[in-house]
């Protein structure tokens, strides 16, 4: 046997090695450069497991337990899971009818948002229905805790608070008192005492979430954590956080308008890209039941560069304006876009030069959604290019005007899934015009698009044409 010199005493005490993101390849100390899989600042911390003696994520029953039973799907009793409502409806939409024992919720957004605040509410709701309740707080005191409730008009609030940033203790305490919902504000202030990074850090978040995780799946209490974003937007922290818990919610929305959306990324229990739509009063968050029509801005006359379309993300149509401004630029012109895909504008740009004539090589290009709003589905591009065509020629479009649908690399216009509850939303709030494509364009007349003329187009060529008609 080799005498067990300095050096490895030294590293069998080590706690932490640096395990790479890309390989799984360890190594005792951090490097640049991945000793397995050359791959550059992979390398992370993370817990030894023979340091830790044991797997760290099993209880100890786990270890002794025999082989799990395997059963049939046919034969496990799968009745829905119970869903406890939270009182509000908005928030429940999102969340697909309400918290599920044992979920995981991950809700991410800017700061100052309103995700503290709308946890809070839901807190309180719940503790009122006779749920156990526990908020841990990392990022203000208690009494900063008590004084928003109070703001919020929360008086006499049952919900139990705990300042604590230690992740043993937290999980001690969800052991201790076991409720039935734990809002952890937020997971970046937690730290588990193994690791010797910063609490923030890849690995702390990582760690933390793993066992927040475990303790929910094990114990059936419903965890919600607060997640901080990054400046592009993302959740900061790994990916893998996305990938461990059941929900993940994004909080959108312009900071400066009293609006607020909360999406569904991804949802174990319901249906993603659900959104819930709330207005930040002085009372806290309210749900808006009837959000179609929030998105636009109140023109009394058309203007040019302005173009609403129906965006059907999740159930709910909503109206949505899009404009654009296109002005002279210098030799290197600007493509910038709020609430669209930047990469997605220039293809379009390149689509309405090569298909339609129409050019900004020279221009600068501006497009924003109204309101905050983010609009991931394409079909929003016959909208955007509609709105950057008008303001270029400097005309507006006609009043009560809308359009929607996918614009392809060949000029062709793709149908926008469920295009006739667009159209009906649309006739409902009154719009008299539409250029949609042609599958989406109802086959005979219907009473609900009463009032609305409906232009079916192929081609991005027939949709400019058919606008400089309607002039
Ligand atoms: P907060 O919930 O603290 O945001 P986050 O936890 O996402 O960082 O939101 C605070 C913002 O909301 C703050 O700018 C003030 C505003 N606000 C209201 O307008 N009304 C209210 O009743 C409350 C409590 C906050
Ligand atoms: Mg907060």
């Amino acid at each position: 046997m080799l005498p067990r010199g300095p050096y490895t005493s030294r590293m069998a005490k080590e706690k932490t090695i640096y395990t790479c993101t890309e390989c799984g390849g360890t190594s005792p100390k951090w490097l640049g450069k991945c000793p397995s899989c050359d791959a550059w600042n992979t390398l992370i911390e993370s817990v030894a497991e023979s340091a830790a003696g044991k797997n760290r994520y099993s209880t100890p029953h786990q270890g002794l337990a025999k082989a799990s039973d395997v059963i049939a799907l046919a034969d496990i009793d799968a009745t829905d899971m119970a869903r406890t409502p939270t009182g509000h409806d908005e928030l429940d939409r999102v969340l697909g009818g309400g918290i599920v024992e044992g979920g995981v919720i991950l809700i991410g957004g800017d700061p100052g948002i309103g995700k503290s605040t709308l946890l809070l509410q839901a807190l309180d709701s719940l503790q009122r229905a006779g749920l156990n309740t526990l908020y841990v707080t990392g990022e203000e005191s208690g009494a900063q805790v008590a004084l928003r409730a109070r703001r919020l008009g929360l008086d006499g609030s049952q919900v139990k608070v705990m300042a604590e940033i230690q992740l043993d203790k937290i999980l001690a305490t969800l052991d201790a008192t076991q409720p039935a919902v734990a809002v952890i504000d937020s997971i970046q202030t937690v730290y588990s005492s193994l690791l010797t990074s910063a609490p923030g850090s890849v690995a702390q978040v990582r760690e933390c979430a793993a066992h927040l995780t475990r303790a929910a799946k094990s114990s059936g209490v419903c965890i919600v954590l607060v997640g901080h974003v990054t400046k592009e937007g993302a959740l900061a922290g790994p990916r893998v956080l996305e990938h461990m818990v059941d929900t993940v919610l994004y909080f959108e929305g312009d900071t400066h308008s009293s609006f607020r959306l909360v999406r569904a990324i991804k949802n174990r229990f319901g249906a993603v890209n659900e959104i819930g739509v709330f207005a930040m009063t002085e009372k806290g968050l309210k749900g808006v039941s009837n959000p179609s029509a929030i998105f636009l801005s109140q023109h009394s006359e058309p203007v040019p560069g302005s173009c609403v379309m129906v965006t059907l993300e999740g159930t709910r149509p909503l109206l949505v304006e899009i404009q654009a401004l296109v002005d002279s630029g210098g030799p290197n012109p600007r493509r910038l876009s709020v609430g669209l895909d930047r990469d997605r504008l220039a293809m379009l740009l390149a689509v309405l030069h090569r298909h339609a004539g129409v050019a900004c090589m020279d221009q600068d290009v501006f497009v924003n959604a109204v309101g905050g709003v983010r609009i991931s589905e394409p079909a929003a591009d016959l909208a955007v290019m509609l709105a950057i065509t008008s303001s270029l020629r400097g005309k507006a479009l006609p009043k009560g005007f809308i359009a929607f649908g996918e614009v392809g690399l060949a000029g062709e216009v793709r149908p926008a899934p469920r295009g006739q509850e667009r159209l009906k939303e649309a006739a409902k709030l009154g719009f008299s015009v539409a250029v949609v494509p042609k599958a989406n364009a109802p086959k005979k007349n219907d009473k609900a698009f009463e009032g609305l003329t409906i232009h079916p187009v192929e081609r991005i060529e027939e949709a400019m044409e058919l606008v400089r008609r309607l002039d």
